[in-house]
Order: structure tokens, then sequence, then C-alpha cells
């Protein structure tokens, strides 16, 4: 069985095909950072435009790189939800007339949990496990007991893990995004300065990057001479320490000692060195997807569709893009 995948959520370009038996037969993606890297963060419209120029150069390239013939694809899967509702809306668009000119059915497949299976690329996790789900758009745990079953744990009541990266890039004059760019620019600093961990010992599992972030803005005002390194690598390893302690408090609330990591944060060096090191600690056992697959890309988008096809899911031709529907929902969507 081969699909083609379409993803369009945010500022990545991206397609692949993928067969359940072969695995990737290729892929290709096409960033966006450069666009919006001037305005600090994601420009919808602008997204949304670029997409539309790239997306047939970039199905050309897939084609001639694979020697692949489109005709031989079984289906099209799309990323339906969450996102930037324009950028979807093109991949939408996209994916149906696609499947409509071959007469193949189409797949939605919902971000997030394309996200969690992104790891399934490099080897299948036994269920259940716990996801965390760290992007620019989410922070979000959930237990998955099974393919399609999620529940909700806890996530984020203000901002993103990611975007507050991309926030405080802003504010230190780093460029977009700023997730890498502070991954970098903490391996030259140190940690010198305390910052707040908002939440942290709450007893649910919600998060806070809100205050973080205003705090990394106070600091900016206060101190007259800083080291931009130093800032960064302090407010990194806040972020860690949230992320790392709500995962272990997760784990321990519901008994599962199963962890999977995904989503663009989880590309972090310091976050997959202090998860690497309490999974040794601890002995739970951690799954996190090569760098590559933890970022924005259709590999992961295939993966689920072909998941969500073999159990006969498929949707009518009048479906629409979604901003925003709950993973835990996302199922109810055609019922
Ligand atoms: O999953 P993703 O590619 O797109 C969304 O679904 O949002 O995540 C993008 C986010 C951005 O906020 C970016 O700054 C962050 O992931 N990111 C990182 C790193 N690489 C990407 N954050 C921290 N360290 C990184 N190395
Ligand atoms: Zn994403």
């Amino acid at each position: 069985m081969i699909t083609l995948a379409v993803e369009t959520s945010c500022d990545e370009t991206a397609m692949a095909l993928f067969s359940s038996e072969e695995g990737a037969i290729g892929d290709v993606i096409l960033s966006q950072a450069k666009v919006h890297s001037p305005f600090g963060g994601v420009v919808p419209e602008l997204s949304a435009r670029e997409h539309t120029r790239n997306l047939l150069p970039l199905l050309d390239l897939l084609l001639k790189e694979t020697n692949f013939n489109l005709q031989k694809i079984d289906f099209v899967s799309f990323t339906l939800t969450p996102g930037l509702i324009l950028s979807l809306v093109v991949g939408v668009s996209f994916a149906k007339a696609i499947a409509y000119t071959l007469g193949k059915p189409l797949v939605p497949v919902h971000h997030l949990e394309g996200h969690i299976y992104s790891v399934f690329l490099e080897k299948a996790v036994e269920y259940p496990f716990l996801a965390l789900i760290v992007s620019g758009g989410h922070t979000d745990l959930f237990l998955v007991r099974d393919f399609g079953s999620y529940r909700f744990l806890g996530g984020t009541l203000d901002d993103a893990a990611g975007e507050s990266y991309d926030k405080v890039a802003k504010m230190l004059g780093l460029g977009y995004p700023g997730g890498p760019i502070i991954d970098k620019l903490s391996k030259e600093g140190e940690p010198i300065y305390k910052l707040p961990r908002p939440l942290m010992e709450s007893e649910d599992l919600n998060f806070s990057f809100s205050g973080l972030k205003t705090a990394v803005m106070n600091l900016i005002r206060k101190e007259s001479k800083f080291r931009p390194e130093d800032v960064a690598a302090s407010f990194q390893e806040a972020v860690v320490d949230i992320l790392v302690s709500k995962s272990l408090k997760a784990m321990d609330t519901t008994q599962i000692n199963r962890l999977v990591v995904v989503g663009g944060v989880s590309a972090n060096s310091r976050l997959r060195e202090v998860f690497r090191e309490k999974s040794e600690e601890l002995g739970f056992e951690l799954y996190i997807p090569p760098p590559k697959l933890s970022t924005d890309n259709a590999l992961m988008i295939a993966y689920a569709g072909i998941e969500r096809f073999k159990r006969g899911i498929t949707a009518p031709v009048d479906i629409n893009a979604e901003p925003n529907v709950p993973l835990d929902k996302f199922g109810r969507l055609w019922t």
C-alpha cells in the first residue's frame, strides 16, 4: 500500500511517498524560514502564498527524484488540522485535486498524531505509552493506548514551548526559528540567571511558558550588560527543567514507564541529553525521533495516513481544513 502525503500546516511545505511494506520511497521539504525570519515569526498570509507557489514544483521534484509513477499510489494522506488555517486550506485543496484526478481516496491526518508516529518511522513502540508533544503550536501530554486512542493529560495554558523559544529569540534579535538558534547559542553560554519555572511544582500536568518569557524580557531590560549566550542557556535550562519534570510526573501518575518525545522542540540537544540521562537513571523507556523527523515533515503524516487507511478511515470529498480540532476529538469528526 502506497500513499502520497502532503503537509502544509505551518511554514514547511512537505511531501512524501511512503509504502506500508517498504517504508519511505522519498520525501521533500521546503522551509519558509527565510521568508518569515525578518518578521521574527510566521506570517500566515505569506505562508499560504509560499505553499501555493511551491507545492507543484515540489511534487515534480519528488517524482523525478524517486522515478515514481503517481498513478501507483493507493490514496492521498494530508494534514487536516491543527495549524494555520490559510496554510492548511492550500494543502487540503492540493491533496483533494490530486486524489480527484487520480480517482483515489483521501485520508485526513491530525498533525499531532503525525508527530506522535514520527518515532514509529524508526521503530514501533509498544502500547501504552505517554507522548510529550512539544512544538511551535503545542505543548501537550497524552496517554496513547492504541493507534487512534489518545487521552489528554495536560497542556500549556498559554504559550507553547517552541513559541517561547521563538519569542525569546526575537527579543534577543536572533532571527527565526528561535529554537535551533538558541539551542546552538546556549552551548557557548552558562545558565547563570535564575529564571522562574511556572507551574513546574503544580499537582496537575499543565504547562505555562508566558511568565518565563516575560522574565527573560525583564532580565534583558534590567541588565545593562549581558551575554546573549548566558540568557539563552538560562532560558533553555528552565524550559528543559519544566518539560522533563512534568513528563516524570506524568509517568508517576499513570504508572506508565514508556515515553515518546516529539515535535520541533524535541530536536533540542539539551532536552534530548537530559531526557536520556533521566531515562538511564530512572530506567524508563525513551523514544525521540532523529532531529529531522522531530520538526514538521510529510513522512510522519504518511505513516499515520497508512494506519488510518488500514482502519478504513477515508474522508468525504467535501472535507474542509480545520484550524484547531483537539487530537482526542479528531476521530469523531466524521461520525
Ligand atoms: O513541530 P514543528 O516543526 O512545527 C509545529 O508543529 O509547530 O515545531 C517548530 C518549533 C519552532 O517553535 C522551533 O523554534 C522549534 O520547534 N524548534 C526547536 C529546535 N528546533 C526547532 N526548539 C528548540 N530547539 C531546537 N533545536
Ligand atoms: Zn509540527
